[in-house]
């Protein structure tokens, strides 16, 4: 197994990292910097670091299955060109590698339905839906932690609204190796201290989401400058004019958040800087900050996106290193539950 840089050095233990993204067409700045730019971080302090485009998830909602197949290249793209190097982690498409659907069964027998019924993400997804609340957004918790667990990985670097989520895979697998013997590994979450929770340039009181915002509360990391510094202009700001974090200014300690995040400082130094500002001018400074921050990957993610036959063959070259973990810890699993013939003793 591959040893990460930091771990050599520091002899710290070897940490495994997996965390999965939805392939839902375009991916938004609160994904680049609740998730992804953490996915690189942990690229080379990962034994190993596996990523996953979770397209099974997908389908827990209406959604086009002609559209899926593009959308996977489409986030895959993105996260290569976010500087993901499919040789220094896994990455791989989620229903290339099978044990993802059969952990999720198994791992039902210790998922509380009360658990389920709890989750915050349930609750709104399935308020979104127009004509079928399907059992697979019910499940879907359960399909996370089968996803995690199937590598017994250590960290699962996350934005804050997954917070819940790795709560009940940690749950799941605690219950699962109190009633089968030590299988999994109860993982922890990795949820940045600045930009965990980037919320709606319009309504900032609510998370920046693909499916819930409108477009113009919502910076696409593949958005055009002009596009960028448009919606970061009209970003909705509070009365007053302080460039200060309140409870009652959610607009503006949202960009403040924001250009902390880019430059990857404390909010507290942005505020000073900016203290004798005006919100017009922070804005703009924001503005130039996040389309200069955000502009080399877009160039990237255009050089990348229409060679689908690279994107294909980097998944397969991963989906191939993610079964080998994850068929490891399904002969254990299915040993540990009875599943299948008896195991030669
Ligand atoms: P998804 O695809 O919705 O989001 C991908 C990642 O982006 C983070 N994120 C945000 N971070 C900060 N501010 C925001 N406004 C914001 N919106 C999204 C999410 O927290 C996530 O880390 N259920 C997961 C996918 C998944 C998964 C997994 C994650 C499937 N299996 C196993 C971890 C481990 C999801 O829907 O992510």
């Amino acid at each position: 197994m591959r040893c990460g840089r930091l771990e050599s050095v520091h002899r710290l233990p070897p940490v495994r990292i997996f965390s999965g993204i939805q392939p839902t067409g375009r991916k938004h700045l609160g994904n680049h910097i609740g998730a992804i730019r953490q996915y690189v971080e942990g690229q080379d302090r990962g034994d190993p670091a596996i990523y996953s485009i979770v397209d099974l998830h997908a389908t827990s909602v209406a959604y086009d299955p002609a559209a899926l197949p593009r959308y996977v290249y489409d986030t895959t793209a993105m996260v290569l060109a976010a500087g993901l190097d499919p040789d220094r982690c896994i990455l791989f498409r989620q229903s290339d590698v099978k044990e993802h659907t059969e952990l999720c069964w198994l791992l039902c027998s210790v998922t509380a339905h009360g658990d389920l019924n709890r989750m915050h993400q349930f609750k709104d997804k399935s308020a979104q839906q127009r004509e079928l609340i399907s059992a697979g957004l019910f499940l879907y918790p359960v399909l996370q932690a089968a996803d995690v667990l199937a590598y017994r990985a250590h960290e699962v670097p996350v934005g804050d609204d997954q917070r819940q989520h790795i709560e009940l895979m940690r749950d799941i697998a605690e219950r699962f190796n109190a009633a089968y013997g030590d299988v999994l590994v109860a993982p922890e979450h990795r949820i940045p201290e600045v930009g965990a929770r980037i919320m709606d340039l319009q309504e900032p009181t609510r998370k920046m989401s693909t499916t819930a915002s409108e477009e113009r509360g919502l910076i696409f990391v593949d958005d055009d400058e002009d596009a960028i510094v448009k919606k970061l202009k009209s970003a909705v700001t509070d009365s007053g004019s302080e460039v200060r974090r309140s409870e009652d200014k959610p607009g503006i300690a949202n960009l403040i958040e924001i250009l902390a995040a880019v430059r990857a400082v404390e909010p507290d130094e942005i505020e000073r800087e900016f203290s004798d500002s005006r919100y017009g001018d922070f804005k703009v400074a924001v503005a130039e900050e996040v389309a200069n921050y955000l502009a080399p990957v877009r160039e990237r993610y255009g050089q990348l996106r229409p060679d689908e036959a690279a994107l294909e063959a980097a998944l397969q070259q991963g989906a191939e290193s993610a079964r080998e973990i994850a068929s490891d810890t399904m002969v254990d699993v299915r040993g540990a539950m009875g599943i299948g013939a008896p195991r030669p003793a």
